[in-house]
């Protein structure tokens, strides 16, 4: 019975799934349902796509903002570090602008014009004379005679006085006489002959000049216009010696206030040394080759002694640069570039005021500059830039080539020399070049070239003397402070 009914049910059923329009419609439903859910289980996938692609961008985001607060961190920093080299700079300005007014105080005692030249020319025009020199010597040392001043015998006072003057002179100096005449040619038969055209007297008087109990030196004066010397051309030439004793004197003083002078630079000097120990000793090996070139280029002496100064103290600008940016390993921001720059203008203004070293402050001031234009500070070009200084400027970059700095490492001599030939016409005025490059490898001894120029061995002295004293009282740590 049952299976007939189950028959009878599906048999109806069979039928009723055709026909009844109820179950269509509920199929019809069913399917677009499963369609909708298929919809969405697409828009799901793709919802959690975009998800993911959000969660990668965050993620980017968070790290490219904990780059930019690390970056943030390093230019505070950096702000920080450029801020405290400001303030340093600042107080080494305002300690150089101290010295330059105690330099200046030490200047204002000083008067100018060489008191030989002076005190020779009144003995030439009080006894006729028409010619004559002026030499001195340093206690019983023949050597060291030396012609202080000369009118009329042009070779002097560059050269070392000729045997000839020599024995007039240390007569005078070995005698108890105070002077002696010469009047006829066998008078001077005692002596070597003379050496030099302007040295054939036809007559001559010497004359010590003695100062304050000490002997300073010997007036020899020649060539009368009228007539011989007579014992009262001696006799005025010993008063002019007496009167000139207050005003040598006087002289004395001023060169121990010269010696002041250079002293205190000198210690602004070796205080930049001491900030900048890679250039220990440069200065000394930049004055050497300088007047080996000024030699070469046949300068004049006052250009000798100029150079010699400027290179000495090319650098002494440096003293207002501070510690941090002078001995920066590596390369120099922009800002830094400055500051470092402005040592030429720190180290002409310390010197310009100083009337007998304004032309080594022109040449402190444009050491830099480029023979083409492109140096600094003022773009000179040529011959616009004082020729010492285009002389310092090449020994410089030699010297800084073949030397090991904080920033760089040293290179070989035959490189210097290449570059220096590379950058003829650029950077350098290729006749230097070529001058240096023709007296770098002559043999000269270092106590030739200061016999050379007396007056750059004392520079010397004075400034090796001075900078044993302040590393004895360890100079570092003064200069430091
Ligand atoms: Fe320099």
């Amino acid at each position: 019975m049952s299976t007939q009914t189950g028959n009878i049910d599906r048999a109806g059923s069979d039928t009723s799934e055709q026909d009844d329009p109820m179950l269509g419609a509920l199929q019809q439903v069913e399917a677009e349902y499963r369609e909708m859910q298929a919809e969405v289980a697409d828009k799901d996938a793709a919802l959690a796509q975009q998800e993911a692609a959000l969660a990668e961008q965050n993620a980017a985001l968070a790290e490219a903002r904990q780059a930019s607060a690390e970056l943030r961190d390093e230019l505070a920093l950096n702000q920080g570090l450029l801020e405290s080299e400001r303030r340093k700079t600042r107080r080494e300005r305002a300690r150089t602008k101290e010295m330059a007014a105690q330099l200046r105080e030490i200047h204002a005692a000083l008067f100018s014009g060489n008191i030989y030249d002076l005190i020779l020319k009144a003995c030439l025009t009080l006894t006729g004379a028409t010619r004559g020199v002026y030499l001195t010597a340093r206690g019983n040392d023949d050597n060291s005679l030396r012609v202080r001043a000369a009118i009329g015998m042009n070779e002097y006072p560059a050269l070392l006085p000729s045997e000839f003057i020599r024995g007039l002179t240390l007569r005078v100096l070995h005698a108890d006489d105070e002077s002696f005449i010469y009047n006829t040619p066998q008078d001077f038969a005692q002596f070597s002959a003379p050496s030099r055209p302007s040295e054939q007297f036809r007559n001559c008087v010497t004359a010590s000049v003695v100062l304050l109990r000490d002997l300073d030196g010997v007036v020899v004066v020649a060539d009368k216009a009228n007539g011989d010397f007579d014992p009262e051309d001696v006799e005025t030439l010993l008063h002019v010696g007496s009167q000139a004793s207050v005003t040598v004197e006087n002289a004395r003083l001023r060169r121990e206030l010269e010696m002041a002078y250079f002293a205190t630079v000198g210690v602004l000097a070796d205080a930049m040394e001491a900030k900048d120990p890679y250039t220990y000793g440069h200065a000394e090996m930049v004055a050497r080759h300088c007047l080996r070139i000024a030699n070469h280029l046949e300068l004049s002496a006052e250009e000798r002694n100029i150079v010699a100064y400027a290179a000495l103290l090319h650098d002494v600008g440096k003293i207002g640069v501070s510690d941090g940016i002078l001995n920066k390993p590596g390369m120099l921001l922009p800002e830094e570039r400055n500051l470092m720059r402005s040592h030429v203008r720190i180290g002409h203004d310390l010197l310009q005021r100083v009337p007998a070293l304004t032309r080594a402050a022109d040449i402190l001031l444009h050491h830099h500059e480029w023979y083409d234009g492109n140096g600094y500070p003022d773009g000179l070009a040529g011959d616009a830039i004082p020729l010492l200084a285009r002389i310092v400027a090449v020994v410089d970059a030699y010297s800084a080539m073949i030397t090991a700095r904080s920033y760089k490492g040293a290179i070989p001599d035959a490189e210097a020399r290449a570059e220096l030939r590379r950058c003829m016409g650029t950077q350098f005025d290729p006749q230097v070049v070529e001058a240096f490059l023709s007296v770098l490898d002559l043999p000269v001894e270092n106590e030739e070239l200061e016999e050379a120029f007396p007056d750059f061995a004392r520079l010397l002295h004075e400034h090796k003397h001075l900078q044993a004293g302040f590393e004895a009282h360890g100079g570092q740590e003064i200069a430091r402070a």
